[in-house]
């Protein structure tokens, strides 16, 4: 198998949907051996059907926001392999918007425990478990997002986890740099998946504007960055965060 990635082990979460399953595909496609794994287990086999069904990748069915379900797919994919995955992709996430003084206290905390706490819960488990088997060329792809940057009407929790994804990034790289574990992060802008169908089409045009390319991001494009951070063609790159906004 040639590509990339070939012959490398690769958990993708919130592989059901958008950019997760456009990183199963690219990934599958340059040669890994993909664990799609999702809250949702029925998205997660959807994908598998979809374009990466073959005896070597596997689909699971966690919730990235609790320890016990990261651990025991982690637990899992070390049964079905022998060896942890040597790439991980973090693209599980969710936003539950409203304006900051009607923002409900268990939706803040909602949004921060899948995007932020689901990212640190996952690095953390995939990450002791390549170091326990003496992985080298490791690397950890997060998936955060330019209004973590930018900030964003009606997202102030989704906005503060994005941000939080990027600072985490550059730490963990600090960590595992010596581990030869690389840590980076793609910073997604307007990608057309699901997340965004719910955007109201006259709110999509008054981004549009302001988006140098004129038009909204395909999960592929994103994916394909996503692949070149999992890949060794990017070995000096460490705790960098990559826009990938359309300009
Ligand atoms: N679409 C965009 O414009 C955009 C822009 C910037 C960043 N992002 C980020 O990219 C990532 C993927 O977004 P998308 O557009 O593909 O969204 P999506 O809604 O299409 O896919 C997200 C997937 O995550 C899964 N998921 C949600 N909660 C989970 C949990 N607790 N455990 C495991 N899986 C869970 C969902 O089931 C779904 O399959 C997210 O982190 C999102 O914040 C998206």
């Amino acid at each position: 198998m040639s590509g990339i990635v070939a012959g490398k082990i690769a958990l993708v979460t919130g592989a059901g949907s958008g950019i997760g399953r456009a990183a199963c595909l690219v990934l599958a496609r340059e040669g890994a051996n993909i664990i799609a794994a999702d809250q949702c287990g029925l998205a997660a086999q959807e994908t598998h059907r979809y374009g990466v069904g073959g005896k070597k990748h596997i689909c699971l069915s966690v919730d990235v926001s609790m320890s016990e379900s990261v651990n025991m797919a982690m637990s899992d994919i070390i049964d079905n392999y022998t060896v942890p995955p040597s790439i991980i992709v973090n693209s599980a996430g969710i936003t539950r918007d409203n304006f900051l003084l009607k923002m409900d206290e268990r939706m803040f905390q909602k949004v921060l425990d899948v995007n932020l706490k689901g990212t640190f819960l996952v690095v953390q488990a995939a990450a002791k478990a390549m170091i326990e088997a003496k992985i080298t060329r490791g690397s950890i792809v997060n998936v955060a997002s330019i209004v973590g940057r930018t900030g964003n009407i009606g997202q102030c929790n989704y906005s503060a986890s994005k941000a939080g994804v990027e600072a985490f990034t550059k730490t963990v790289a600090k960590e595992f740099g010596p581990f030869d574990i690389r840590c980076n992060a793609v910073v997604p802008g307007f990608i057309k998946s699901p997340m965004t169908d719910a955007v109201p089409e006259k709110v999509i045009q008054k981004i549009l504007p302001h988006v140098a390319m004129g038009r909204m991001g395909r999960p592929q494009e994103v994916a394909e960055v996503i692949a070149f951070l999992s890949s060794e063609r990017s070995s000096y790159v460490n705790g960098a965060c990559v826009e990938v906004t359309g300009g």
